[in-house]
């Protein structure tokens, strides 16, 4: 137990010595709004008074509710009503929530893959068979999802649920086009698919507007669409939503875990509201928008220039670069080499659910360090790469 007590560290992301590490997707740390969280926190007490500290009303805070809808209506093609949002403890509660409520043991969950390996993480948590979908530089391969799906209902087992990132995509960085968006919608809504889309990364568009969502092409209620305030404001808030249906948004408020502990983090949830109605939010945005970009910039200029022969993705948002590695450079011999060097990733084996068929890359994150460290970390990179060629 005291062991346990003196190991206790307040931050999940524990810093290795001397190694610039791009394996973890969090934000850079000095760009967090800790003033402006403090002065909003103070603001929403005086407004709110014990009405903050109570348990709060089942689907979420009404005020940050409000907001999404209105940051939405700005942000996609289309904007959810109230009744149709539902604030959860981040993305990955809600996907949590998707599969316990909307899932039965034994049914099986799509993915396509690479995919954000701590999704699979969470679904394995759940009693239900996981399948794989091949993607190409575009998304999801449609052909191979009608062929998936046919087989699995020949085989007498029901495909479900598909959990996908259709934009700004961990780990490979690309966004799904809107012909092919579109596709997947109508493919879902005629066969009875519920798509899980996860929009984790929605705001952090560098090059222009993000893609309208899956959820936003959606009339047939196939979607339900996964958000996050990790990466517009802050992870440690653990705040989220998703946007569904009037119906499954009902029934995610009223499952017995909203029914007995109210709306999801209503104190942070309050706090939040605040703060995005004095416009710090949108700034905030911005902030992050301005230096990621930077950062993605100047990682992929250091990598055509260090490692020229790697083949590297180009993302319109969020936080990672896919680097296919040069011929005959195995990932996973390259790992140790780079941390001697001073600089870690993680291999693409870790984004399959059966890492045997993961090709030879490796995903970077460029969210946690400025511009001048990545160009470090890719020195160092293409120095391990040179070693290991001998
Ligand atoms: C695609 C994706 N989904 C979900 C999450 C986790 O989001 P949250 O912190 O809101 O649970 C991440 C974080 O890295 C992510 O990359």
């Amino acid at each position: 137990m005291s062991e346990r007590v003196g190991d206790a560290r307040l931050g999940q992301y524990v810093p290795a010595p001397g190694v610039i590490d791009l394996a973890w997707g969090h934000p850079d740390p000095t760009l967090l709004p800790v003033d402006q969280l403090r002065e909003a926190t103070h603001r929403a007490m005086e407004r709110h008074g014990p009405d903050i500290l109570e348990y709060g009303s089942t689907a979420g805070s009404p005020p940050l509710i409000n907001f999404i809808c209105a940051r939405l209506a700005e942000t996609d093609a289309r904007a959810p009503g109230p009744d149709q949002v539902v604030i959860t403890s981040g993305a990955s509660q809600g996907l949590d929530l998707v599969a316990t409520l909307l899932l039965q043991p034994g049914e099986t969950v799509l993915l396509d893959l690479p995919t954000y390996h701590l999704a699979i993480s969470i679904l394995s948590d759940h009693p239900v068979q996981l399948k794989a979908v091949a993607s190409d530089a575009d998304g999801i391969v449609l052909d191979d999802l009608a062929r998936v799906v046919a087989q699995l209902r020949r085989d007498g087992e029901l495909p479900r649920l598909l959990y996908t990132i259709a934009t700004f995509h961990n780990p490979t960085g690309r966004s799904i086009s809107l012909e092919r968006r579109q596709a997947l919608v109508n493919f879902a809504a005629q066969e009875g698919l519920l798509i899980a889309e996860d929009d984790t990364y929605r705001e952090l568009s560098y090059d222009g507007p993000p893609p309208p969502s899956l959820w936003a092409l959606d009339g047939a209620g196939a979607v339900v669409r996964i958000g996050s305030f990790a990466k517009s404001v802050a992870p440690g808030l653990r705040l989220g939503y998703v946007t569904a249906t009037p119906e499954i948004a009902s029934r995610m408020a009223n499952g017995g875990l909203l029914d007995s502990g109210g709306g999801m983090n209503h104190f942070a949830a309050t706090v939040l509201a605040e703060y995005a109605a004095s416009g710090d939010y949108l700034r905030q945005v911005e902030r992050f928008r301005d230096a990621y970009r930077g950062q993605r910039d100047r990682l992929l200029a250091g990598l055509a220039t260090h490692v020229p022969d790697a083949a590297c993705s180009r993302p319109g948002g969020g936080f990672f670069v896919w680097v296919q590695l040069p011929p005959g450079v195995v990932a996973d011999e390259l790992a140790p080499i780079a941390i001697a060097r001073g600089m870690a990733f993680l291999p693409a084996h870790r984004f399959y659910v059966d890492g045997s068929e993961a090709p030879e890359a490796i995903r970077l994150a460029f969210s946690m360090y400025p511009p001048e460290v990545l160009e470090d970390a890719v020195v160092r990179l293409a120095a391990a790469v040179t070693q290991l060629r001998g």
